[in-house]
């Protein structure tokens, strides 16, 4: 969207929330949270300091999406490929992850926000792990919104670790289906995501819910991630109410 487009669309929404068409929301939103390496650069600033503020844009897009009524959110907070960095920033994205949870788990807890993760937690401190299971573990009978946080997480090895769950399970050849694939992936008893934002300008899935991916809209923003606030996230429902879904069939056309 150009400058004026952009100042018209924020002056036309003055109220955010409001502005939400909630006839058309997507049920699951999954988000590659990218671009905060290169917000802190542009500010001259540590890449911590881009994760720090990317933070608090977790906050905005889970406190929305739990306003306004979308029932599963899937956040990209830490790939598989991501210990290839360096020690120090992978320490960080751990610290905020700790603190991120510590300090928000009685808000989200009063929201009714379930939280689950996905990936294998299996490598991560154990400081980081004792947080999460507490976070899991106090939230696991709410209703609202699902907060689902991939972290040490990566598509291939989703579909490799539930192939390898069929197998051990003894399944039958015959019994192996679409919904049967989908009952052991990490998401299983979710709906799949109906749209995925990617911001930063990246125009690439990274090993995301490989799977799951099948038929979401997909809604790339050259936006960075700290940047991605209510109006940002709006402007991505509007697009994603706009689309008209085929799954493959003639739809509206
Ligand atoms: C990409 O930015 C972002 C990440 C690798 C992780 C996202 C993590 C957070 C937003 C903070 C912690 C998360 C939670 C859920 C509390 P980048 O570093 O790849 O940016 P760049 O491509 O500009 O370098």
């Amino acid at each position: 969207m150009g400058v004026i487009a952009d100042i018209i669309f924020r002056r036309r929404h003055t109220d955010v929330y409001s502005r939400v068409d909630k006839e058309r929301l997507p049920r699951h939103v999954a988000v590659i949270m990218d671009g905060n390496g290169r917000w802190a650069k542009r500010r001259m600033l540590p890449r911590s300091a881009g994760h720090r503020a990317g933070v608090e844009r977790v906050r905005t897009i889970v406190r929305m999406s739990s306003d306004i009524g979308v029932k599963y959110l899937t956040l990209f907070a830490f790939s598989t490929e991501n210990w290839k960095r360096p020690a120090d920033e992978v320490g960080t994205l751990m610290k905020l992850l700790l603190e991120y949870l510590a300090k928000e788990l009685d808000e989200l807890n009063e929201k009714n926000v379930r939280i689950r993760t996905f990936g294998d937690l299996s490598k991560l401190p154990e400081k980081v792990k004792a947080e999460i299971d507490r976070a899991v573990k106090t939230t696991e009978q709410n209703t609202g919104l699902t907060l689902n946080m991939a972290i040490n997480y990566g598509g291939r090895s989703d579909i490799a670790d539930a192939v390898r769950r069929i197998v051990a399970d003894g399944l039958r050849t015959d019994e192996i289906d679409e919904a049967c694939i989908s009952r052991y992936l990490s998401t299983a008893g979710e709906p799949d995501p109906d749209l995925l934002i990617r911001t930063s300008g990246e125009m690439r899935i990274s090993n995301f819910l490989l799977y799951q991916l099948a038929y979401a809209e997909f809604y790339f923003t050259d936006t960075l991630w700290p940047d991605f606030d209510e109006w940002e996230y709006l402007k991505a429902l509007d697009c994603f109410a706009r689309r008209d879904r085929r799954f493959g069939g003639i739809g509206g056309k």
